[in-house]
């Protein structure tokens, strides 16, 4: 940066002119936004590794993903760095609801930024925040009217957890989750999040019930034996378990056991919520309301970090209902942000002006018959298909035993997570040669995640379903082979 002309005495001479700004802190080598847009695959791989993470690079690799520099991205689709178009039936996980860059949530941000608005939260009130809380008491159903704001799902799922320890009372901290659940990563949430790989090493606290997933006779059998259980913690459907559902009229039954025990029931709809499932909320399907629920994901339109916890009124004022007890939880630094909430009000907007939840209904439904024919065209390589709306998982079948002999020792290359999984060979292959993008499941290697976008449409189910159909013709040997191929490629 030049200052205004000035006389400046370097080296004991006198220099005329425009000099440099002298500063006691000298600007590092910094990349710019500019630097950062045009980095290369290589170059990204390199701090990639340096800076971000080696090991999930590995597995990048694995599944030719490193390969892949994204350009732009826009409603289904991404655009990579040769121009190819790759059809998102990934949706970051349930976080694209409104697809990439939609262009009522871009107009919306930039009118809030040409305006100059404020983003900070805390000192003053938010219209901004005042105004997205109403719109999610207004959607939540019964009495699921206060609202807090954060800016990620474990944020609010820590304090969807915390609300409910304070609601129940001192004499009942014991928690009850269940097996294969995901609430976050976060230290608290670690407590009810049940996969070894995360939990492992870590300390967890040992006030907590583990029970089977929708079994609801194990859950009564835990709240008779333990009066000391004040909360209980679930998915409606389990995402990173492998898209489970429970047994049609579980929740109410689950509703009308919490009622006789007088525990606290946390509905977890982070990921198969905001009408992922064909209704605003997944435990909608059987008219029951829990006591305090949580979502994130899509709520920031795929544009904002935006998470919401949303308790019933009496359970709300229990816990932090006086001034002396109002703080304890209050709006973190991050939450309410005013460009985040406008864009999650516009998002909300856009939802029921687009009617996306019916089309996540149909949409779905469509995808489940779609996906079902090709199960019984190939028995062999898929074992089931499951889901609610397009929340959608697809289970191979396992492998890792059943190999045919000849592809043993190739498999025996493979890394050990991908060892007999083809929901690793088919993502990569999908990717490689049709275009196509999915996700896996955390806990259960054999099953592909299926969440595209909520403005998905019959053509894009059409793209998807056809590519997977003619990779699968290629029999499992080609797949694999052709997966090997790509891994020397
Ligand atoms: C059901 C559920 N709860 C909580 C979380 C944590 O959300 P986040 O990754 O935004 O912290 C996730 C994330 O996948 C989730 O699926």
């Amino acid at each position: 940066m030049l200052d205004t002309p000035a006389r400046i005495l370097v080296d004991s001479t006198v220099v005329e002119g425009p000099q440099p700004v002298r500063k006691a802190v000298a600007k590092p080598d910094l990349l710019t936004v500019e630097d950062a847009k045009a980095l290369t695959v290589p170059e990204m791989t390199t701090l990639f590794k340096d800076h971000v993470n080696p090991g999930q690079l590995h597995f990048m690799k694995l599944l030719g993903f490193h390969k892949v520099k994204i350009e732009s991205a826009e409603g289904m689709y991404y655009t990579d760095q040769n121009g190819r178009k790759i059809l998102d039936f990934f949706g970051g996980f349930g976080s694209l609801a409104f697809g990439h860059n939609h262009p009522r949530l871009l107009e919306a941000r930039k009118r809030f930024q040409d305006e100059n608005r404020h983003e900070i939260a805390i000192a003053f009130m938010s219209q901004y925040a005042a105004a997205f809380a109403k719109n999610l008491a207004t959607i939540s159903p019964g009495d699921l009217d206060m609202v807090f704001l954060g800016s990620s799902g474990s944020e609010v799922m820590e304090a969807a957890v915390k609300l409910a320890e304070r609601a129940a009372g001192p004499k009942r901290p014991k928690v009850v989750y269940a097996e294969n659940s995901f609430h976050g990563k976060t230290k608290g949430v670690l407590n009810i999040t049940d996969g070894a790989l995360y939990r492992a090493d870590f300390a967890v606290s040992g006030n907590t019930v583990r029970v089977p997933f929708g079994n609801i006779q194990a859950i009564e059998n835990a709240f008779r034996a333990d009066p000391q259980i004040g909360a209980i913690v679930l998915e409606t459907i389990q995402g990173g378990g492998g898209i489970i559902r429970a047994p049609d009229g579980f929740w109410k039954e689950l509703r009308a056991l919490c009622d006789r025990y007088g525990v606290v029931w946390v509905a977890d709809e982070v990921q198969c919520g905001y009408g992922r499932s064909g209704r605003f909320f997944a435990f909608e399907h059987e008219n029951v309301v829990p006591d305090i629920t949580a979502l994130a994901k899509s709520l920031g339109g795929g544009k904002a970090a935006v998470g919401a916890m949303i308790a019933r009124r009496e359970i709300y004022m229990k816990a932090y209902g006086t001034p002396k007890t109002a703080m304890i939880h209050a709006m973190a630094t991050f939450g309410g942000m005013g460009e985040a909430c406008v864009t999650a009000i516009e998002a909300l907007n856009i939802m029921y002006d687009d009617g996306l939840i019916d089309n996540a209904a149909e949409q779905g439904a469509y995808l489940l018959a779609r996906l079902d024919a090709l199960r019984e065209k190939y028995p062999k390589i898929i074992k089931e298909v499951r889901g609610q709306g397009l929340m959608v998982g697809l289970e191979f079948q396992d492998f890792s035993q059943t190999m045919p002999l000849v592809l043993r020792p190739v498999i025996g290359m493979l890394d050990d997570k991908l060892k007999g999984s083809l929901s690793g060979f088919i993502g990569a292959l999908l990717l490689r040669d049709y275009d196509t993008l999915v996700a896996f499941t955390e806990y259960n290697r054999n099953v592909i995640r299926l969440e595209p976008p909520l403005i998905c449409e019959r053509a894009h189910v059409d793209q998807f379903v056809d590519a997977l159909d003619d990779l699968l013709g290629r029999g499992i040997i080609r797949i694999v082979k052709d997966f090997v191929g790509s891994q020397m490629g």
